[in-house]
């Protein structure tokens, strides 16, 4: 997983080669590096460290030229290294590559390249690319590129620079993202929008097996036979700012604040005019089609996953159909029982995410009916599942993932409204109800914000213990173990999540003296059962702070701190409990000096297994 840019124009490639990686660190953060065309050879430099090692190596002899392309690397063969970092090139230095993805017959054509005389300077996978362009060069750059393609296998976007024909990119996808950025005198290459949406809105969004050869003056797209496509182009909706963190020291801050839009966005143009009923134009589903349903599948990976978990119970609540929820790398190797009367749903932020997108492929070939819940507007998922809604959170930055996850909860929780209404599992007025407690979301969300104090006065206190435990039944057990994820991804402090009722099964022996647990008590249904567990923990001394609905004025008796959200039903809890979730680990994580935005080992978007 890695993030790529290209630049052919009248200035200096190097400006926003640099500017369009810092917007692409979210992708892989642990070397960089750039190529530029001088005018006689194409010059590389790379580092390994943030993009910012590469700026300072740089800076006393900044690479000249208006021709470039440029990497930001997250390891997957060969370790964090100067070498190891992109772009790569062959024996000559002719050739010149950057690569987003894995190459998989990368062993085989390396030995073959070996033989022929060629030597390699890294342990990745893609400089064998370059060497390979290298080896099949008929003097003909397009068609050269073209043989290429014809030899590897696996996963990438590939940018290719050719010293033998230095006034052209020559780009491709196949299972990875690539936007093509349209300028006036100057064309763009990236693997996201954010890289380019400064410098224009005008982009085509390239599909797999597309190849685009770009100057500075056009931009020619054209298929895997070589045959041209017409593209439409694709107009940037949203700011620049929107991209940026608008003046918040993180962007996980910026995003965590961002909910209430993002969820009032997400569920705007989807409850009717009188509010009574939830309308998903995007959906072409009628009766007929539903009840050919007898299960759901969810599949997901990391934070959509914990969405999901809580989208089986909406689902299975409202609309009384069995739902499976599973990971995605687990779901695509278990030879799992679906068919043509299985709904299968994948939900993911990017849209790009590996194993998510494999699954996916995987239950269309057993024949299921495939939808995509996620947020990035012609991502892989996007394209490839039979039908897509969308959340409508904007660009999320920060690889903890929070707007992403609430308005996932709201996509799930319209979706469940809007089957029950089909099938008629819930009564009209019930329906109604919900609509109306669903649209008082993102006030609540705003007033659960606008006291952070008492979270940052937690996150001091607690925030240097070893272990934290959440502990929640139902719908809270499930939002424990997405609040659990936050502050292990970016406090690293060592954080679990148990079902309430599973303590005693095991957990309950690591429960001694000043331990925190942090007990949701929101769902009144299983809410005494959760206060004789909260007592249990207490009987050992932990330190307990309570997350509860207001008016919950019972749960204080038994715990150390109470944190109260806006009182609404019960199912729609979860969505106003994350937040106070979501906060401690973001003020943990700065008690502790951790780099929020970025933290370690982990990257924004998996497009590597
Ligand atoms: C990575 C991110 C997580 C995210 C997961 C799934 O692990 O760090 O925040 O939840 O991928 O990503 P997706 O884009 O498919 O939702």
């Amino acid at each position: 997983m890695c993030g790529i840019v290209g630049y052919v124009g009248d200035k200096q490639a190097v400006d926003f080669l640099l500017e369009g990686l810092s917007k692409l660190e979210y992708r892989g953060y642990d070397s960089a590096g750039i190529a530029v065309y001088d005018g006689a050879k194409i010059r590389v430099e790379k580092s390994v460290g943030r993009l910012a090692a590469l700026r300072d190596k740089i800076k006393d002899d900044v690479p000249q030229g208006t021709i470039g392309i440029g990497h930001t690397r997250w390891a997957t063969h060969g370790r964090p290294s100067d070498v190891n970092a992109h772009p790569h090139t062959d024996c000559t230095g002719d050739f010149v590559v950057v690569h987003n993805g894995i190459i998989e017959n990368y062993l085989t054509l390396k030995e073959d390249l070996i033989e022929k005389g060629h030597s390699f300077k890294s342990e990745t996978d893609t400089e064998i690319v370059a060497h390979l362009l290298e080896e099949v060069w008929n003097g003909d750059f397009e068609a050269s590129v073209r043989e290429v393609l014809r030899r590897i296998e696996g996963s990438y976007s590939l940018v290719f620079m050719c010293k033998r024909e230095p006034d052209k990119l020559i780009c491709t996808k196949q299972d990875n993202p690539l936007v093509i950025g349209i300028g006036e005198g100057e064309n763009f290459i990236a693997s996201d929008i954010p890289a380019i949406i400064k410098r224009t809105r005008r982009t085509y969004i390239l599909n797999d097996g597309e190849l685009a050869v770009v100057t500075k003056d056009a931009i020619r797209i054209t298929n895997r036979k070589g045959e041209p496509v017409t593209k439409k182009v694709f107009e940037v909706n949203w700011n620049a700012e929107a991209a940026e963190k608008g003046g918040y020291e993180h962007f996980m801050l910026k995003e965590i604040n961002e909910q209430p839009k993002a969820v009032r966005d997400t569920m705007s143009q989807r409850i009717a005019k009188d509010g009574k009923c939830i309308t998903m134009d995007e959906l072409k589903w009628d009766a007929d089609y539903l009840n050919s349903f007898n299960q759901i599948y969810i599949v997901a990976c990391g934070t959509a996953y914990h969405a999901g978990l809580v989208g089986k119970y909406y689902i299975e609540r409202l609309v009384r159909v069995p739902v499976q929820v599973d990971v995605a790398s687990e779901f695509r190797y278990r030879d799992p029982i679906i068919d043509e009367h299985t709904l299968f749903i994948v939900v993911s932020q990017s849209g790009e995410t590996s194993d998510t997108l494999a699954a996916l492929k995987e239950s269309k070939r057993r024949g299921a009916k495939t939808l995509a819940l996620t947020n990035v507007v012609g991502s892989s998922i996007a394209r490839e599942a039979d039908q897509v809604i969308y959340t409508w959170a904007g660009p999320e930055i920060a690889v903890a993932s929070t707007k992403a996850y609430t308005t996932q909860l709201i996509l799930f929780f319209m979706l469940a409204l809007y089957m029950a209404q089909i099938k008629k599992t819930v009564t009209p007025e019930r329906i109604a109800e919900l609509i109306a407690a669903l649209k008082q979301v993102p006030a609540q969300i705003s007033e659960t914000l606008s006291d952070t104090e008492p979270i940052k006065t937690f996150a001091k206190q607690y925030g240097f213990n070893d272990d934290v435990f959440y502990i929640g039944r139902g719908l809270d057990y499930d939002v424990a173990l997405e609040g659990a994820l936050k502050l292990k991804e970016i406090s690293y402090i060592h954080a679990e999540a148990y079902a309430a009722g599973e303590l005693k099964h095991g957990t309950l022996a690591l429960i001694v003296e000043g331990v925190p647990v942090i007990a949701l008590a929101t769902q009144k249904s299983v809410y005494e059962k959760t206060l004789s567990n909260i007592k249990e923990v207490k009987a050992r001394d932990a330190v307990v702070i309570g997350i509860a609905a207001e008016g919950d004025e019972e749960l204080q008796k038994y715990v150390d701190h109470v944190m109260k959200v806006p009182e609404t039903d019960e199912l729609l809890l979860p969505i106003l409990a994350v937040v106070p979730l979501q906060l401690l680990a973001y003020y943990a994580a700065i008690t502790r000096g951790c780099d929020v935005d970025k933290p370690r080992n982990l990257a924004k978007s998996v497009t590597v297994e």
